[in-house]
């Protein structure tokens, strides 16, 4: 059995590294959202510091995401998918990568020039990007804030088109990214 994606689809490994970012991204993104207005307690500083912990997981989990790809292949197109359809997909892939990996470091970037240490889930401190800077930590944060949306923008785009694939043209888009013993119907 191989663990390298086939031509009909994701191996069980690309489909763990692709739902754990999903669920992590969605958790990152409600707590970014929810945690700038909550008052200042022991609990705000606890869930910056795991926002910021999950957050560099997900740096790591990319790095992985694009290493496996590299070496596992993906799967061919689904047959019938218009050239204009495959490249919009791709170009949507690219970009996602691109914000999955900024994401993580314009916070990074944003954390070292506000001069806050920074932890890993408490156990080992990462060093700074930058020494401290005030237009830096707020060139890095609008960056932070504008990456939110344009990852919002992509993640609707390509969720969007890969459940009308599954509800409108009933081909096997979505079906081959979850797991199951039988091979998807092309
Ligand atoms: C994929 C990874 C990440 C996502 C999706 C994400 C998402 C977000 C979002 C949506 C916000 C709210 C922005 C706003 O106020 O409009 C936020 C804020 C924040 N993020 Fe992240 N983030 C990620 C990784 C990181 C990392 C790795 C760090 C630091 C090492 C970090 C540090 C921060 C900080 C400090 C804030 C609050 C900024 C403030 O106080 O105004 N983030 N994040």
């Amino acid at each position: 059995m191989t663990l390298r994606n086939t031509d009909e689809r994701w191996s069980w490994p690309s489909q763990w590294l692709h739902w754990s970012v999903v669920v992590l991204v969605v958790g990152l993104a409600t707590a970014g959202l929810l945690m700038t207005e909550m008052p200042n307690t022991p609990r705000k500083i606890e869930i910056y510091a795991l926002h910021k912990s999950f957050g560099l997981t997900v740096l790591v989990l990319a790095a992985i995401r694009l290493a496996w790809r590299l070496y596992a292949g993906t799967p061919a197109p689904v047959p019938g998918s218009p050239r204009w359809q495959e490249r919009i997909a791709s170009l949507t892939h690219a970009l996602l990568y691109a914000v999955l990996f900024a994401m993580p470091l314009t916070g990074w970037l944003f954390n070292s020039a506000a001069g806050y240490p920074l932890q890993f889930f408490g156990l080992f401190n990462l060093p700074a990007l930058a020494g401290s800077d005030e237009a830096l930590r707020e060139a890095a944060l609008s960056l932070h804030k504008a990456g939110f949306w344009v990852l919002l923008s992509l993640v609707v785009l390509h969720a969007g088109a890969a459940f009308y694939h599954h509800l409108f043209l009933g081909d096997a888009t979505l079906r081959r990214m979850l797991p199951g013993r039988r091979p998807p119907q092309a």
